[in-house]
């Protein structure tokens, strides 16, 4: 280990990816030791910036975990040392084998490995690859480069940047990230399965109505309008965080935990899966609204959205796997911006008890009285089953109560920000969280021809006060499939 080096590159470094998460993870898998002795980090963007400028926009944002106080100030300066900086253009050759001259000077001859983080909009993902590639690639060790979202808008282009990207690196050294997949309660989701008798019986048509993946954010889209108004919210969050949540809920049993072998079933539950319909599928966008005496903003009053724009900020959908374990069972969909409340969770509605003996023993209504499993990806992040239970008292009458699995009560350690694991997997190697290529594929094919035919018809989106919760039109579709969604504020 101690013969070898890192160097790990940012692209895109003055960009808020980079200053919100890349850096601080960087940071914090160091203090953590988990970065190898000998490594340092480059930050690479056109603005001209001095070693010590990129520094001290670093600095700004990192951060100490509650539990580590101790010498995390030292800890900072040590790593902002490896931190280093280099402009130049992201289409150009000669700057990326200036690059390489750096890179070089600082790997001394040793074994080199060198990982590259794409932070960067998607039409120059393909230059900065070939110029990385052709003169700034490791030529003793490995060099990987990670991929954030957009890969593409619909199935052709996302093809065609696949084949782009193949031209120079092979499919094991291209790490597509999509970081709910690092997110603590979505890496549980299999252990939760797989290691626990109780609920890999009940995973099933058999036992299960319906599974709702819900996401919601409690703010626009201020300041990434422009970016946003290019994908609109099916593919910001549904076609990558909701249904990666979706096929690892729903593969069968990999034969081991290697990255080939769940990413194997991951592809299975997807192509099994039936292309969305128009009709399964609503949207909506956010319009501004006065509360409290504040006013929010509408999406279209951002200056970079078009002011006509029909991009949809909400989405409700429902979707289906055609395979025995889950035919007919609705896979209900729903994410949006500007809502009243933030949250991510998956929740697990099962079926009713047959013959009820208790059925009038209940306050509510038998159909609210069915066992739920909630899996709170975020925040106060938890695993709640719903259950009935017995009122205390002489009398008999139910009530629903949650066997609560809090995770701030049980685990007080903080939670690991999702890019630390991602990083760190790609260091070690380890893809079993990355974006297999056709898997990929096989999602865009799921949404492709709902999204196309949304634009092509110029489907108006139903509007929704900013800070509400969402358009009505997402219940009709819910109640399409007898399902009621069940609330991210219950919980
Ligand atoms: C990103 C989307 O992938 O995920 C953003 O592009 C969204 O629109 C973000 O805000 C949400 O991530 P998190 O980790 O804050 O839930």
């Amino acid at each position: 280990k101690g013969k070898s080096t890192l160097s790990i590159t940012v692209v895109g470094a003055s960009g808020d990816l980079a200053k919100k998460k890349i850096f601080p993870a960087l940071f914090a898998l160091y203090y953590e030791g988990c970065l190898p002795q000998d490594f340092s980090v480059f930050g690479y963007a056109r603005t001209k910036l001095t070693h010590e400028e990129l520094r001290v926009m670093i600095s700004s944002t990192l951060t100490c975990r509650i539990d580590q106080k101790e010498n995390c100030v030292d800890k900072m300066d040590q790593f902002l040392k490896r931190c280093f900086y280099h402009s130049g253009q992201y289409n150009s050759e000669d700057d990326f084998a200036e690059l390489n001259i750096k890179l070089k000077e600082k790997e001394a001859g040793k074994l080199s490995n060198r990982l590259y983080y794409l932070s960067i909009p998607p039409n120059i993902f393909v230059d900065v690859v070939r110029c990385a590639s052709l003169k700034a690639s490791s030529v003793n060790g490995w060099t990987r480069v990670i991929v954030e979202k957009p890969f593409g808008r619909d199935s052709e282009s996302s093809g065609e940047l696949t084949r782009c990207l193949k031209q120079y690196l092979t499919e094991e050294q291209i790490f597509r990230i999509d970081h709910y997949l690092g997110k603590e309660l979505v890496e549980n989701l299999s252990v939760l399965r797989f290691s626990n008798l109780v609920f890999e019986p009940l995973w099933s048509r058999n036992y299960i109505r319906n599974v709702q993946l819900i996401f919601s954010e409690d703010f626009g889209t201020e300041g990434r309008g422009g970016y946003f108004d290019q994908y609109g919210i099916i593919r910001d969050i549904m076609q990558n965080h909701l249904l990666q949540i979706l096929a690892l809920f729903a593969m069968e049993t990999p034969v081991s935990l290697d990255a080939e072998d769940i990413r194997s079933e991951k592809v299975k539950v997807l192509r099994s899966m039936k292309p969305l319909l128009l009709e399964d599928v609503i949207v909506g966008q956010y319009k501004g609204h006065s509360k409290g005496g504040k006013a929010y903003p509408g999406y279209t009053d951002d200056p970079t959205v078009p002011k006509r724009s029909l991009t949809p900020t909400f989405a409700a959908a429902a979707m289906f796997i055609n395979n025995a374990r889950w035919d007919g069972v609705p896979f209900l969909m729903k994410a949006g911006k500007a809502l009243h409340t933030r949250g991510a969770e998956i929740r697990v509605q099962f079926r009713h008890v047959p013959g009820n003996l208790y059925r009038k023993n209940f306050a509510t209504d038998l159909d609210k009285a069915t066992n739920e499993l909630v899996i709170r990806v975020q925040p106060d992040e938890g695993i709640y089953l719903r259950v009935n239970n017995k009122v205390p008292g002489l009398g008999m009458r139910l009530d629903r109560s949650d066997l609560n699995l809090l995770y701030r009560s049980r685990y007080p350690r903080e939670i690991p920000d999702a890019y630390e694991r991602l990083l760190l997997d790609a260091i070690e190697g380890e893809r079993r969280l990355f974006i297999r290529s056709d898997e990929l594929n096989a999602a865009w094919d799921l949404f492709t021809p709902a999204l196309k035919e949304l634009e092509e018809k110029k489907i108006e989106p139903e509007l929704y006060p900013y800070g509400s919760r969402g358009p009505v039109g997402a219940h009709y579709l819910a109640s399409k499939y007898n399902v009621r969604w069940g609330d991210l504020e219950e919980t």
